[in-house]
């Protein structure tokens, strides 16, 4: 019997890619750049599945091009804001998604730009390199302190409450904002509030929320106006949760302290950005799941929602469920 064939659009890990190739005919782009949009097109034709990052556009437009024997799309990574679900809705197609396994790289990512922010590691490793380290001195890089400060969390799913552990064990004061409640065993670790409170409140605003038409923009001018001048906000969850323009112009004006994104818009983020200016700025190219482990993982759960869709099965990861009725 012939194996089904599927696009996977980028060499993923072994754990993995070793697993769709033992059951599918498997068309690899090789590249380190993900597929341009016309031979992502072209390479969708006549698949039975298409295993995606984030990088690829999923909408009616591919979905189209590939043909309705298209039986599942697996996408590499827990954010599917690259996908148009409903597209996929209307066509019967399950969706997977990578979530749980990347919880705590994420996690722990977010805790380290909150700490390398709050001590200035990148900028003091600058200093050093830069020949400007003559003597100890009392006032060199002075930093926030991260203990016994108070935490905001924005957007509290299992990201959230993974950096919600690490900053209970810096004694840190954790405010956080979900539109679900917070289960009454968690009350005594976190105080729910609303966003203005938790905005006026927070020395560190850590954003978790996926990117919805709602979370959209959600820190703009306002809210950042709204912050501690000493405020230090942490962006792990996707750029344009953020008004770049607005973060550009509070840290010029230093009217919060400092920012650390791993996620921009758009990306990656062109050198010519006026952010990249900015010495109150700490910056990562989208890494925060990057552990070796994560990704094997995301890898492995990827290749199998991928083959249960191929086998008619649900998938072990289903974004839209509504497709099995
Ligand atoms: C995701 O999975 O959505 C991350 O942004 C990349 O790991």
């Amino acid at each position: 019997m012939s194996k089904p064939k599927v696009f996977v659009t980028r060499i993923i890990r072994d754990q993995g890619l070793d697993l769709v190739k033992d059951f599918c005919e498997v068309d690899l782009w090789p590249d380190e750049l993900p597929p341009p949009r016309p031979a992502l097109l072209e390479r969708a034709r006549g698949v039975d599945g298409l295993l995606t990052l984030l990088t690829d556009r999923v909408d009616d437009e591919l979905l189209d091009a590939a043909g309705a024997q298209l039986k599942v799309v697996s996408n590499h990574a827990v954010g599917v804001d690259n996908v148009d679900i409903a597209a996929c809705t209307r066509r019967g197609i399950p969706v997977g998604n990578t979530p749980g396994i990347l919880t705590d790289a994420t996690a722990d990512f977010a805790f380290a730009l909150l700490l390398a922010a709050a001590r200035r590691v990148v900028e003091a490793d600058a200093y050093v390199r830069q020949g400007r380290w003559k003597t100890w001195g009392p006032s060199i890089l002075l930093g926030a302190d991260v203990a016994g400060a108070t935490l905001g969390i924005i957007g509290y799913g299992r990201i959230g409450r993974a950096v919600a552990q690490r900053a209970a064990g810096f004694n840190m004061r954790i405010l956080v904002n979900d539109p679900n409640p917070i289960p009454e065993a968690e009350q005594n670790r976190v105080q729910a509030v609303d966003l203005d409170a938790l905005l006026r409140q927070s020395d560190f605003i850590s954003l978790h929320t996926p990117l919805t038409p709602e979370t959209r923009g959600l820190i703009g001018a306002d809210e950042l106006a709204k912050m501690k001048p000493s405020a230090i906000l942490i962006n792990t969850a996707r750029g344009p949760v953020v008004d770049q323009q607005a973060l550009y112009e509070a840290l010029k004006a230093r009217r919060i302290a400092a920012a650390a994104l791993d996620v921009t818009d758009p990306e990656p983020l062109p050198l010519d950005s006026p952010l990249l200016a900015l010495d109150n700025l700490m910056i990562a190219p989208h890494i925060a799941s990057a552990s070796y482990a994560s990704r094997d993982r995301m890898a492995y759960l990827a290749a199998q929602n991928l083959i249960a869709g191929l086998k008619g099965e649900r998938l072990p990861h289903c974004v839209n469920p509504e497709v099995y009725g």
